[in-house]
């Protein structure tokens, strides 16, 4: 465990304010916080959830599967994208990843969809975004809805449009390693007036309101405290400075790396912004390099392991997806978090020259 280092005294002077009014269930905070989410993602309706795999699992639950309804999913996610709509009901079919991008392609999910197909998760992965003209055309094409996993991409566009606001709902996580954070923390975006109903009696124990015991509707908890409210609103006002200082980070990795070893760095798709949620690239020497970096006490990630690997995920039949097992052997991030300066940047790209002799 270590200290969140995204937060300081202004997120500290708000809580305490919230403290000092006595307010901890969701509260004034939390409707301030929602207001600058909607402006931000121009989604017209955003409700919070305790976590990102828990706002996945709530927009799943909104799309009401039935028995052996299938939703098709990138192999090369975090777990819990998959794991979660398999909880809420769905049968999660897995699809493979674009080599340079790392996010599935619009061909892909179309290949994917069958007879029992009713939705599709694009993720949005390491900060930019997946290729939604493409994805939705598929969708609109074949008649199935779109949950967008964007955990990892607020404040990314596509095109000048919000990820996570293309499909009929989208998801956000504001775990600490997230654009933004409140510790835990997660966004449910949509449109769709119909969709919102749902979620809003899902995510408030099947009622309109608090305060009742007549439950209309099956629902559950998934309401926040608004101490996390606080922390939002504090952290959206430092969204354009974390944007900035990742964008440098990543301007000065890509220049510093590019043509190194046998490194491929990310493509970052024509129309989608990047808000760097690592920095990810390629190298068929990952192991001895994440060892040189240990060394030189730089702390590096791995890739995710696909789910069509995973032991509760997998197929009967044994499925070969082998760009994202590609990518999972040979890919490696690096920070790019607040509290980097970009001297240290530039050391880290120095140690991974010198490892490469270039
Ligand atoms: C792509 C993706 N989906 C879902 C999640 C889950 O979010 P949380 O950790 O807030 O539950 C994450 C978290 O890392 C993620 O990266």
């Amino acid at each position: 465990m270590q200290a969140d280092l995204a937060v300081d005294e202004a997120e500290q002077t708000l809580v305490d304010r919230s403290l000092h009014q006595r307010w901890l269930t969701e509260g004034p905070n939390c409707k301030l916080f929602q207001e600058k989410l909607i402006e931000l993602t121009g989604a017209k309706h955003v409700f919070f959830a305790p976590n990102g795999t828990l706002a996945i699992f709530l927009a799943a639950l909104a799309l009401e599967p039935e028995h052996g309804d299938e939703i098709v999913v990138p192999t090369f996610t975090f777990y819990g994208s998959a794991t979660a709509a398999l909880f809420a009901g769905f049968k999660p079919v897995f699809v493979d990843a674009d080599p340079e991008t790392f996010n599935a392609r619009p061909e892909a999910f179309e290949e994917a969809i069958g007879p029992r197909t009713k939705a599709i998760m694009p993720v949005h992965i390491y900060g930019q975004s997946c290729d939604m003209d493409g994805i939705m055309a598929v969708a609109q094409r074949k008649g199935v809805r779109v949950l967008e996993d964007a955990a990892q991409a607020l404040s990314v566009r596509f095109n000048g449009r919000h990820a996570g606001t293309f499909g009929d709902v989208g998801t956000f996580s504001l775990f600490s390693d997230k654009v933004i954070t409140t510790g835990e923390g997660g966004v449910v975006v949509t449109n769709s007036e119909q969709l919102a109903d749902r979620i809003r009696l899902l995510r408030n124990q099947g009622r309109p309101h608090s305060g009742t015991f007549e439950h209309p509707s099956l629902g559950m908890n998934f309401r926040i405290t608004d101490l996390q409210g606080a922390i939002g609103v504090s952290q959206m006002e430092k969204l354009a400075s974390i944007r900035k200082d990742r964008a440098t980070k990543w301007r000065l990795y890509s220049e510093g790396l590019s043509g190194v070893g046998d490194i491929r760095i990310m493509r970052v798709l024509q129309g989608s912004d990047i808000v760097p949620f690592r920095f990810p690239f390629l190298t068929a020497d990952r192991e001895n390099l994440a060892n040189s970096l240990e060394k030189a006490g730089i702390q590096t990630r791995g890739f995710f392991y696909p789910m069509h690997l995973q032991p509760k995920l997998r197929a009967a039949q044994p499925q070969s997806l082998p760009v994202a097992e590609r990518l999972h052997a040979q890919g490696i991030c690096l920070p790019v978090h607040v509290h980097l300066s970009d001297a240290q940047v530039s050391d880290i790209v120095g140690v991974i020259r010198k490892h490469f002799g270039s």
